[in-house]
């Protein structure tokens, strides 16, 4: 099964967002992850479903949406309407996480649930029949840049596991610190979905990085 790449732009020039598009496109990314932190869930705010309204026309790669928001509930249409494909909410949001992942499906968007990295992930085990996706966070969430946690890779094993053992389709994301030094690490652990932000940002080939990342994974 091959890998895919979710482009992450929380770090790209926020002024200039098409660019940023075209580059994850052109360096050949399967998604476009998109980071909304309220100030609340996260101590920064960043995007909301405005944002990823003005983004939908400008691309045709699904819009991975990650919700870490405090309150996920009434935010859910909103992101839909906007065009997401893939929504992930937090287990530790509040409100009525199976109803969330019921209410995402029923809108006809493909449902995520993430972990932060203090959270036992067996928490999710529950729900990973309502899920198309498990986004694990390798850092704490609100900030990009920052380096991944090894201890997220036995949550993604575990998860893998769990998803076998209950034979669900789902595919695993991790998201923070991802690199060409810890994408192998990732792919090896069961995870078929790496976030990456600073590190395509920051390579002056973009392309090359992304097709580092992506043959970590069909090495492992
Ligand atoms: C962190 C965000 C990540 C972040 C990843 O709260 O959820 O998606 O953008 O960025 P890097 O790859 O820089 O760790
Ligand atoms: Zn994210």
């Amino acid at each position: 099964m091959g890998v895919k790449i979710s482009a992450s732009i929380l770090n790209a020039d926020l002024a200039n967002l098409e660019h940023a598009l075209r580059r994850a496109e052109a360096a050949g990314a399967d998604m476009i992850h998109i980071d909304v932190m309220d100030g609340v869930f996260t101590e920064s705010i960043t995007f909301g479903d405005y944002m990823v309204k003005s983004l939908r026309p400008h691309t045709v790669l699904p819009l991975d949406t990650h919700l870490m928001v405090s309150e996920p509930t009434k935010l859910i249409p909103f992101f839909v309407s906007a065009g997401s494909d893939i929504i992930t909410i937090h287990e530790e949001s509040s409100g009525d996480i199976f109803k969330c992942l019921e209410l995402i499906r029923s809108l006809g968007v493909k449902a995520g649930i993430s972990v932060n990295p203090e959270t036992d992930v067996r928490k999710i085990f529950p729900y990973l029949s309502l899920c198309d996706l498990v986004l694990i966070m390798s850092v704490k969430p609100g900030a990009g840049g920052q380096a991944f946690k090894a201890e997220s890779l036995l949550k993604i094993n575990a998860v893998r596991k769990e998803a076998d053992r209950l034979s669900v389709p789902i595919d695993i994301s991790v998201d923070g610190g991802i690199s060409d030094s810890t994408a192998p690490l990732i792919f090896s652990a069961g995870a078929n979905v790496a976030v990456v932000g600073t590190y395509l940002l920051n390579s002056a080939d973009m392309k090359k990085a992304a097709e580092t990342i992506r043959n970590a994974g069909t090495q492992g």
